[in-house]
């Protein structure tokens, strides 16, 4: 069975379909990349399974995760369902340290209640730092060096190192499925790369995970996803391994020969 399975799924907004009966499968443990011109519809989608536009009525189609039906939940029920996500923005809150951004992720598996926090704070304490542990933990994965910079203010740190912060954050929660929006953008070619890198090493750290991944880049594609699909307008319009799309006549029409990789 898929781990996540959407059907038809399709949004309009005010006659312009953003994204138009889409059927998209992932596999457990895979990584799929999500790639399309600017304005198919690639956030959109991850938009509509992640809960952010809930019960719009613009929606319709199926969204399974782990074969139960999701569409309609709010995006904190997604999210406790199994699935985060990072933005194609950053989403730090910059005035925090980069520990008390990461604990953000830990929301979820918190085991501590209000009367603890006023009557047990040493457990409080406790639990919190076994938490930070593990957030710099797996952080490192991604930088070592990251570990000792954990009370700067997360405005002070490099724009990928930012990008580390918010995947790891979105990892915390162990979720089943993780939705990464263009974790390149804003990066050189060198980091877009140390980046690609940097996502499969945490990947396999965190078994049972699948992750979608969107890039913009097609060759950033070639190494790290397992299968990419292509949107073009709201649709999807190819669906294989690098190899298969990057011969694909409709993507060399639409994507490759729409030059519009500009971003
Ligand atoms: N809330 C909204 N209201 C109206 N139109 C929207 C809304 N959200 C997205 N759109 C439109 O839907 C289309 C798809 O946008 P989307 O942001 O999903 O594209 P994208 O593939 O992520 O592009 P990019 O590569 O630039 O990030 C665009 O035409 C966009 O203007
Ligand atoms: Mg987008």
């Amino acid at each position: 069975m898929a781990l996540l399975e959407t059907k038809k799924i399709s949004i309009n907004f005010g006659g312009l379909w953003a994204v138009k009966d889409v059927d998209f499968n992932v596999e457990p443990n895979k990584i799929v990349g999500l790639i399309g011109p600017n304005g198919s519809g690639k956030t959109t989608f991850l938009n509509i399974i992640s809960g952010i536009y809930g019960r719009y009525k613009g929606t319709s189609g199926e969204v399974y995760l782990d074969g139960e039906y999701i569409l309609g939940l709010k995006p904190c029920d997604v999210y406790k369902k199994g699935m985060s996500r990072t933005y194609q923005s950053s989403r730090l809150c910059w005035e925090q340290s980069v520990a008390d951004n990461l604990l953000v992720g830990c929301y979820t598996s918190q085991d501590y209640s209000l009367f603890d926090s006023i009557f047990r704070p040493k457990k409080v304490n406790n639990e919190i730092y076994d938490q930070l542990d593990r957030a710099l933990d797996l952080l490192s994965t991604f930088n070592p060096k990251l570990v000792d910079r954990r009370y700067d203010l997360a405005k002070n740190i490099p724009h990928i190192d930012r990008r580390r912060i918010e995947i790891t954050r979105a990892l915390l929660s162990n979720p089943k499925l993780l939705l990464l929006d263009e974790p390149t953008a804003g990066l050189n070619d060198e980091e877009t790369m140390t980046m690609m890198d940097g996502i499969k090493m945490v990947k396999e750290k965190m078994k049972g995970s699948a992750v979608i991944i969107i890039e913009h880049d097609m060759q950033v594609m070639e190494k790290v996803p397992d299968t990419i699909v292509v949107f073009n307008a709201g649709e999807k319009i190819a669906e294989g391994t690098y190899q298969e799309i990057i011969n694909d006549q409709d993507v060399i029409d639409a994507y490759i020969g729409g030059g519009d990789e500009d971003e």
